[in-house]
């Protein structure tokens, strides 16, 4: 069975915790997409140049050290606006999307560019003030800080020139702010198994 479920949204609204239990709950593989996005920052970060280090990327490098901080995020959301390197990440994006057995992704253009076929597609939101609290939650520091740099990387995001941040046309948009994870999660699983 092809069936990819895809799920986009700006950072800390909650696409990770949905996709993680969507995919358990139906056995599908998950790819977090800015993973990718992380690990092409750090590589470019250690000097790299970007399209080479997005075409040489291996699965390995998506498990490296450091990839969930603040600045990783802030490196990501840098090369993420570059088209070379949304480019050399496209084919296996779609591939994984299309694998046998069924796929969830998350992202920012899941369900725009890198897989408008999907048969779900979410989009999942919260408002600012409320993602960067759960951000400093997990990552403590300066919650200014922590809520200019969710707005900034926001901005960039939904900005860009190439496949920007948005909820696609068909999409169907679960915002977080006042909403426990399990609810979330019970009308992922409804919406998906409703297209089943
Ligand atoms: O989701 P996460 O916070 O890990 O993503 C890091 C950055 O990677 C995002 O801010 C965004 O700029 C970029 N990204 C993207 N397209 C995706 C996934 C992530 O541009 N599909």
């Amino acid at each position: 069975m092809i069936f990819t479920v895809a799920i986009d949204g700006p950072a800390a609204a909650g696409k990770g915790t949905i996709s993680r239990a969507v995919a358990a709950r139906f056995g599908f593989a998950h790819l977090d997409t800015g993973l990718l996005y992380r690990a092409v920052g750090a590589k470019v970060a250690a000097g790299v140049e970007p399209e080479a280090a997005a075409l040489a990327l291996v699965p390995a490098d998506l498990d490296a050290a450091g990839l969930r901080t603040l600045a990783a995020g802030q490196a990501a959301s840098r090369v993420a606006a570059l088209p070379a390197v949304r480019a050399a990440l496209i084919e296996f994006q779609r591939r994984f999307a299309r694998q046998e057995g069924g796929a969830v992704l998350d992202g920012r253009d899941i369900g725009t560019v890198i897989c408008p076929e999907a048969e779900v597609k979410l989009y999942v939101t919260a408002s600012p003030e409320i993602r960067a609290h759960r951000r400093w939650l997990e990552v403590g520091g300066d919650a200014g800080q922590v809520l200019a740099e969710v707005r900034e990387r926001d901005a960039r995001d939904m900005h860009r020139a190439d496949a920007p941040l948005r909820p696609a046309a068909d999409a169907v948009v679960i915002d977080t702010s006042d909403m426990p994870v399990e609810e979330a999660i019970a009308r992922a699983t409804a919406l998906i198994a409703a297209h089943m």
